[in-house]
């Protein structure tokens, strides 16, 4: 299979699972628009995210990288009305983006966008009782995975799911050679979560619109 019909088959099942979505489409359009990266998650894994939130009954969801919001929007989709999903974002600018992305989604009164290094903010939420979230989504700058997986375990409860994004990076995180800050740092994530005796893990490799990379999916046991 070459990265060619994997994306034509991505197409393919988004067509299936996520056909004509006006508020996710406005929301890639605004982000573009603003000069976003294009890096949100790609619209089937956008769906992964609604469906395991879904599953789990999810009610309190933190994301760690906001960016403009898609996938704040795939996650706060599977909350019920008085749920809440709180982001966080180091950009003033993509936090604005988020903001209006997700109020035309029709889910403002569901999410907050904070904004700040996560390096910050998290200490500060654990510090104000925010915890324990029921999903965490880790999906901001991948140098600070592993203090972002402390910082979840800190969040977290039995049950909770941890989900990180950009764990496998094009294959690189298996050359130990490959010293990229961004590499080291998921590599040394993936080894503190097969390592951690409170989680039971796995990664699920992704390929599709958005490359080759992975989706690293956890559960809180203790
Ligand atoms: N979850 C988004 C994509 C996030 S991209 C989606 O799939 O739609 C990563 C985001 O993390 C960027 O917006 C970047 O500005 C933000 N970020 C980078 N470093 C950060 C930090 N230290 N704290 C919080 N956010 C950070
Ligand atoms: C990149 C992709 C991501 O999904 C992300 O969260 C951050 C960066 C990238 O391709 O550089
Ligand atoms: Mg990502």
């Amino acid at each position: 299979m070459s990265t060619n019909s994997w994306t034509t088959v991505d197409d393919y099942i988004t067509a299936l699972f996520v056909p004509a979505d006006p508020a996710l489409a406005a929301a890639l359009a605004d982000s573009a628009a603003a000069g976003l990266p294009e890096i949100a998650v790609s619209p089937a894994q956008g769906k992964l995210l609604t469906v395991l939130a879904r599953a789990m009954g999810a009610r309190s969801i933190l994301e760690i990288g906001t960016l403009g919001g898609y996938s704040a929007i795939c996650l706060a989709r599977a909350l019920p009305a008085n749920g809440k999903l709180i982001t966080l974002e180091f950009s003033p600018k993509h936090a604005e983006v988020a903001r209006a992305n997700v109020a035309r989604a029709g889910l403002a009164d569901r999410v907050e966008v904070i904004v700040g290094p996560a390096g910050e903010t998290l200490p500060r939420l654990a510090a104000e009782g925010r915890g324990p979230f029921d999903l965490i989504f880790i999906d901001a700058d991948k140098v600070s995975y592993g203090d972002y997986l402390r910082w979840s375990l800190r969040l977290s409860r039995p049950g909770t799911l941890i989900i990180a994004d950009n764990v496998v990076r094009d294959g690189r995180v298996i050359d130990p050679t490959d010293d990229d800050p961004n590499v080291v740092g998921v590599r040394q994530f993936n080894d503190m979560l097969a390592a951690e005796p409170r989680i039971d893990a796995t990664i699920l490799q992704t390929v599709g619109s958005k490359g080759y990379d992975g989706l690293a999916i956890a559960v809180v046991t203790g």
